[in-house]
């Protein structure tokens, strides 16, 4: 059953011209989604686009709110994982949307986590090329990351999320309460997203959270609250900035670190995106304070404590294995950013709250850096 709406909820809108689209948070409002969606496209056919564990919690509801407004579904199931954003699936969902007759003026629904939103954004922003889609983020991860921006990929055999384009939703229904079925894990990792708006441009949400932030797992209005002000604030730098030439970038605040270590581990269980990010943003913090001195070593310390109190990785230690070697880990950070006259480029901080884009950090400073965590170990 889906949880009655207890009271109106929030609206994010994100201001792009024609490609303008409201984001909808509270507790219940999946139960809106047709009546929303037959005032946004009247008469239009819809696909729900979901994976088998979503799925088993949320697809019948999801369902029940479109047909009690008359607007008709059918449905695409993919397993559940990453490895759904590959060709192989994303051909499987393009064709499945085609058989169900989508037309140019019908629409996908990706009911999910950010793969899900990934993967259908993508089929939708090609099939019949393109067609309109509507967001209902099931993770905290996609709440406030994923399903807000127009990013949607696959990856390739070279890396993640290598082919995709840039296509904004119509809409994006972020039920808070289909959390409550998100196993703790996977909300923590996407709590690292969350707290990221505070650590790199927000330093009173970053307090409010450090305060608040058993709330917010609680599932009471404090994380309706906090979905908001995470959605306002991407909102904002996708505003400035849709198709990262510039500031979007600080998003990637922990990022470069935080992939570095994803991929030492191999894209596996042993450490989620949201995980690998908390201990790219400590490790980010500590960067800056200890090698480039542009932070208080106590302000770093703050920031890395409240990762570390919410039990998110922030150390190497905290990764579970073998550690990578410090060859590894320059590898792969040279990866993920270009390098530019032979320096990286990385998000540093000034401030909890105050982020900027340095394109002309030394390798060198990088290696030491890591020389020094890596023994620290
Ligand atoms: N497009 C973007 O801007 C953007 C931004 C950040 C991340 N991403 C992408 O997002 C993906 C990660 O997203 P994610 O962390 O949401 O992972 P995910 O979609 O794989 O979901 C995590 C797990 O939780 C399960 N699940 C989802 N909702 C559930 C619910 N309500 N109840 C129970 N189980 C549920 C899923 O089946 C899955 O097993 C990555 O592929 C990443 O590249 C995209
Ligand atoms: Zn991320």
């Amino acid at each position: 059953m889906t949880a009655p709406v207890r009271s109106d909820p929030t609206v994010v809108n994100v201001a792009l011209g024609a490609r303008s689209y409201d984001i909808v948070i509270g507790r219940g409002v999946l139960a809106s989604l047709g009546v929303r969606i037959a005032a946004l496209r009247p008469s239009a056919k819809a696909v729900i686009v979901t994976d088998d564990n979503v799925a088993r919690y949320h697809l019948e509801p999801a369902a029940a709110a479109l047909s009690e407004a008359g607007v008709a579904a059918s449905r695409v199931i993919v397993p559940a994982g990453e490895a759904s954003k590959s060709y192989r699936v994303f051909e499987q969902v393009c064709e499945a949307i085609i058989a169900s007759r989508i037309e140019r003026d019908d629409l996908v629904i990706a009911l999910g986590g950010g793969v899900i939103g990934d993967l259908a954004g993508f089929a939708a922003s090609v099939v019949r090329r393109g067609i309109d889609y509507v967001q209902v983020p099931t993770t905290l991860l996609a709440d406030v990351d994923s399903s807000v921006g127009g990013k949607t990929a696959i990856d390739s055999a070279h890396g993640k999320n290598l082919v995709g384009a840039f296509h904004q939703p119509i809409l994006v229904l972020a039920d808070t309460a289909l959390l409550d079925t998100l196993p703790e894990r996977e909300f923590r990792a996407g709590y690292a997203e969350l707290v990221k708006y505070g650590l790199l441009g927000d330093a009173a949400f970053f307090a409010w959270l450090e305060a608040d932030w058993r709330d917010v797992f609680g599932g009471a209005a404090a994380r309706e609250h906090a979905i908001a002000v995470a959605c306002r604030a991407k909102a904002a730098i996708v505003q400035r900035d849709e198709r990262e030439t510039g500031d979007r970038a600080l998003l990637n605040l922990g990022h470069t670190f935080g992939h570095a270590l994803e991929a030492a581990c191999g894209f596996s269980d042993r450490l989620l995106h949201g995980e690998a990010i908390a201990a790219g943003m400590a490790l980010a913090f500590e960067f800056s304070a200890r090698r480039q001195g542009l932070i208080a070593m106590a302000d770093a310390r703050r920031a890395i404590r409240h990762l570390a109190d919410v039990g998110l990785p922030t150390r190497l230690r905290d990764i579970p294995g073998p550690p990578p070697s410090v060859d590894q880990l320059m590898d792969l950070v040279a990866q993920d950013k270009k390098v530019r006259r032979g320096m990286l480029t990385f998000i540093l901080v000034r401030g909890i709250g105050a982020t900027f884009i340095e394109k002309g950090v030394d390798p060198r400073e990088v290696r030491t850096f890591l020389s020094e965590k890596l023994v620290e170990r």
